[in-house]
């Protein structure tokens, strides 16, 4: 039985990003299944070198620091996070989830395997305002529409659907992953090259049928949905 995660936790009203105190905390010794939340956060990262970007109190922001994970690290934190956030949840492969195409969360994996630890940091915006979103975001970004008083809980609902979902055989996994595939026959596109998603593999890699009718599995990285043509 994997051991809880969620406890000890670390509450701070600011900081620069949760993922940066877990991964100091991890530098410390702390040990697996430490928590970090925050209200608010300074520095928020996100993947490919973005900042994330909340406003204080409107979101679920947390880092859990592990010792242990699967080799699906990414996509099991997904399929928890959808299903945390319900039914509709889709998944956009490695771990986007949106909701009508919108992200309303965003994982990410980070850490040092060598050293024995990884930290996943999370975003979900549970009470994030429209009006509050950075301009640029207000066509991308989704929000559960919930008051403050909802992070707590959907908190609870995060950690207890990753105690289970980083511990499931990766067969599991990547059914839960299938089932809530939002590229799925879709147009992507990835640096110059664009193609048919169809569908992830055993292993979890994304298989893009290219335009120029070669295929490629994609294991890592982001891919973009092309818009639907008007
Ligand atoms: C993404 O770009 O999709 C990943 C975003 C991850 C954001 C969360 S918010 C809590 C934790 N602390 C950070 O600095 N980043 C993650």
């Amino acid at each position: 039985m994997t051991p809880s995660l969620g406890t000890p936790r670390v509450h701070l009203r600011r900081v620069d990003s949760t993922s940066q105190r877990a991964r100091d905390l991890a530098a410390a010794g702390a040990p697996h299944g430490t928590l970090v939340t925050a209200a608010e956060q300074t520095a928020g990262r996100g993947r490919q070198g973005r900042n994330w970007v909340a406003a204080p109190g409107q979101a679920l922001l947390m880092s859990l620091l592990l010792r242990e994970w699967p080799a699906l690290l990414p996509l099991a934190a997904a399929a928890a996070v959808a299903e945390a956030v319900g039914e509709t949840a889709m998944i956009k492969w490695p771990n986007d989830v949106l909701l009508f195409d919108r992200k309303v969360a965003g994982i990410l994996a980070e850490g040092r395997p060598q050293a024995g630890w990884m930290v996943l940091g999370i975003g979900l915006n549970v009470a994030v305002r429209r009006e509050d979103l950075p301009v640029e975001l207000r066509n991308t970004a989704a929000t559960l529409g919930l008051p403050p008083s909802a992070i707590e809980p959907n908190l609870a609902r995060v950690v207890e659907r990753l105690q289970r979902w980083l511990s499931a055989p990766p067969a599991a996994v990547v059914a839960a992953v299938r089932a809530r595939d939002a590229l799925a026959g879709r147009e992507v596109r990835y640096g110059d090259v664009t193609g048919r998603a169809r569908g992830i593999d055993d292993h979890g890699r994304l298989l893009v049928l290219r335009a120029d009718g070669g295929e490629d599995l994609l294991d890592a990285g982001e891919v973009h949905l092309t818009p639907a043509a008007p």
